[in-house]
């Protein structure tokens, strides 16, 4: 088997992602890469992460030859709220590194998978059971970079049959990584404070609805779009997924069963929530349910009480 290598590792869906690919498949298969290296102490023996800048064709070209891969799980990319801040490097990095993976991988035939988001969406996109083919038009840089990036990943494949395949995620909820620059990212942080202080205060208003997935959700997910039989892909780049949507109020309800006076402020900061307001309040997923048997388990009672007991862990 070709290896398979994967960008932005030490990044949100990475730092999961890795670990679910190298018990897959043997760590012998999976390269790890970043522009940040993780401590030497960390890794064990057998497993390999190098660094890799993905706007550098030069470096992806080196290490997609030189370490025989096939499939590339290409993840570095900076999430909404940053991308907003730093609008020049979000392209820079979301589309040009994009491009620059697609190339190669045209040139060295290797498997793309690509992490869209429902920040492809924008205002007038219908807000409820948002299709799968429907209106793109959104009003952000990361947005924008999504949708160039699925119809780029989509030309790749019906041009130069680069075998490309991507997801659109919702606000993906996880406790290995720290919050990063998301506007979903209130979803992790009021978790860190609930337990370290009681108390969060969020940066969305009380009745935004946005989607919601739990890690282990979006880790099968990743890895059963890749896995599937291509024959029945009527989609590619990239499939509505989603597994749960709430509101920042219906969240803290659900925190309280388990800390009974947990206390939610608000503080809205205008950028995110126009991002927010920006995007839809629940995904039509059943494209991906019919072509790869997309199927989450994690609802939002038992997400919180995993989050909270692995958080718990981990801080303490
Ligand atoms: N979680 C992402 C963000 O908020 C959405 O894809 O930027």
């Amino acid at each position: 088997m070709r290896r398979i290598l994967v960008t932005g590792a030490l990044g949100q869906i990475g730092s999961e992602l890795v670990l679910a690919l190298r018990a897959r498949y043997g760590s012998e298969a999976v390269i790890a890469s970043d522009i940040r290296l993780p401590p030497l102490e960390t890794l064990k023996p057998g497993e390999h992460f190098e660094f890799l800048d993905s706007t550098n064709a030069r470096q992806i070209q080196d290490m997609v030859r030189n370490r025989d891969i096939g499939t590339v799980y290409h993840l570095a990319a900076l999430l909404s709220a940053t991308s907003e801040e730093k609008p020049h490097v979000a392209w820079e990095l979301n589309m040009g590194g994009l491009y620059k993976v697609l190339e190669v991988a045209r040139q060295h035939d290797c498997k793309v998978f690509f992490p869209s988001s429902i920040g492809a969406f924008g205002p007038g996109t219908p807000k409820d059971n948002t299709p799968q083919d429907t209106i793109q038009r959104p009003t952000t840089m990361y947005g924008v970079t999504k949708v160039a990036g699925e119809l780029l990943c989509d030309y790749y494949h019906r041009r130069f049959a680069v075998d490309t395949r991507g997801l659109r995620f919702p606000g993906l909820i996880s406790y290995a990584t720290p919050p990063g620059g998301g506007t979903t990212d209130y979803a992790v942080a009021i978790f860190y404070d609930a337990i370290r202080y009681g108390r969060y205060t969020c940066f969305l208003s009380p009745g935004t609805r946005l989607d919601m997935m739990y890690m282990p959700d979006a880790i099968t997910a990743l890895i059963g779009v890749m896995e599937a039989d291509p024959a029945k892909l009527i989609h590619r780049n990239s499939f509505n997924v989603t597994a749960m949507n709430f509101t920042p109020e219906e969240l803290a309800q659900e925190i309280r069963k388990h800390i009974p006076d947990f206390e939610l402020r608000y503080d809205v900061d205008p950028v995110r929530q126009a991002i927010a307001d920006s995007w839809p309040n629940s995904l039509d997923c059943s494209a991906a349910r019919a072509e790869w048997d997309f199927a989450p388990q994690y609802g939002l009672g038992a997400m919180v009480e995993d989050m909270l007991t692995k958080l718990r862990a981990r801080i303490s």
